[in-house]
């Protein structure tokens, strides 16, 4: 999924009953621009199709469609308890990885609480913080599109509820590292509940940069969220995951939207991850194309763009945004902008790369 406010979708003079006015005034959900022609590199979405034996475990549990899924999903569950090495209680899965940062939101934050958060991120951070009537607290990425986790350990108070680390950061595609990681939960207090949103880990070949994989049961207090929506090629199907403390996750479900998990994407699930070495390469070939383009783009002049960690390339073009997404439409890439502060571009099929690099030669005359 992607992601993001557009314009407030209500007129509150013409709405006829009593809403809550917070909601009434949050620019309605939005997604990534569909692309009619061109290829569509605005959702960060992977250009592969599902992995061998996905469509055929879909097909089978299609057939049960007059039935409520197991949304329970034991199976899932336990097949990600055993990967990761832990009880099936310290797994929770939903219908994407955003259904958990609500569901997670919902069970920490409630009116007067506050959420902290790098900015720019993920555009849905800021808009479920509304939701429960929290406080937002974005804080301003450094200079070179980090996360500044000082400025964040500084802007946590007693009301703060829930941190988010977003690492590789969207859109700006950039990591926090291990180091970085574990200053940073050293400062906060432990009773604090920090999401550290990993939906892109798999795409990340930079040895520095935190793994969640590192730090289960290391902290009481840290949820790593991860999805099969990116690396797996399953955003169709909604299906994300959290890993931590029994006694925090079990909150969490309770505020789940019930039967929302279905058994299509469970047993998709299921069967991408039992194609492993194949899921490895189609990684390896989406992380090995971002490198190069980013490789080019420097050679082209681009000295701004920051070293691209996730399937995804970020471009501060500033003021120039609107410009930018326009070349980028001109030469058929369907990009997703980010006012006033640049345009990212998903990496999609080898064919895109072409044209992506075209683009950038003449946005980079126009926009510099
Ligand atoms: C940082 C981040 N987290 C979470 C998600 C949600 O992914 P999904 O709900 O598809 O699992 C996205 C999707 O764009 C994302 O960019």
């Amino acid at each position: 999924m992607t992601e993001g406010p557009g314009t407030p979708a209500h007129d509150q003079a013409v709405v006829p009953v009593r809403l809550r006015p917070e909601i009434l005034a949050l620019p309605a959900y939005r997604q990534g621009q569909a692309a009619p022609s061109g290829f569509k590199l605005s959702s960060n979405e992977n250009p592969y199709e599902p992995l061998p034996g996905v469509l055929e475990a879909v097909d089978a549990a299609t057939r049960q469609l007059h039935r409520y899924p197991n949304a329970a999903a034991p199976e899932i569950t336990e097949r990600l308890a055993a990967e990761w090495g832990v009880e099936p209680d310290e797994v929770i899965v939903a219908a994407g990885s955003v259904a958990l940062l609500i569901q997670f939101t919902m069970a920490a934050a409630g009116h007067g609480d506050e959420v902290v958060f790098s900015w720019r991120s993920f555009e849905v951070y800021p808009w479920m913080t509304v939701l429960p009537g929290a406080t937002a607290v974005p804080v301003p990425n450094t200079p070179d599109h980090r996360h500044d986790l000082d400025a964040m350990a500084a802007a946590v108070t007693d009301r703060t509820r829930l941190v988010i680390v977003c690492s590789p950061n969207n859109p700006t595609s950039t990591v926090v590292t291990k180091a970085e990681f574990e200053a940073f939960m050293a400062k906060l207090p432990s009773d604090l509940l920090v999401i550290l949103d990993e939906a892109y880990a798999e795409f990340v070949t930079d040895a520095d940069a935190v793994d969640g994989r590192e730090l289960v049961r290391r902290y009481p207090n840290l949820v790593i969220l991860r999805t099969f929506s990116k690396a797996y090629g399953l955003a169709g199907l909604r299906i994300g995951y959290g890993i931590g403390p029994a006694a925090v996750l079990a909150a969490a479900r309770t505020t789940i939207v019930p039967l929302s998990l279905t058994d299509q994407a469970q047993v998709a699930a299921l069967a991408s991850l039992d194609r492993g070495e194949e899921l490895a390469e189609r990684v390896a070939d989406i992380s090995a194309r971002r490198d190069a383009v980013w490789a080019a783009l420097g050679e082209h002049g681009w000295d701004d763009v920051p070293r691209p960690h996730g399937n995804f390339i970020w471009f501060p073009v500033g003021e120039h945004t609107a410009r930018a997404l326009e070349v980028l439409r001109e030469n058929g890439i369907v990009a997703r902008a980010y006012p006033p502060d640049g345009v990212r571009v998903s990496i999609g099929e080898e064919e895109s790369v072409e044209k992506l690099l075209y683009a950038s030669e003449q946005m980079i005359t126009e926009v510099k």
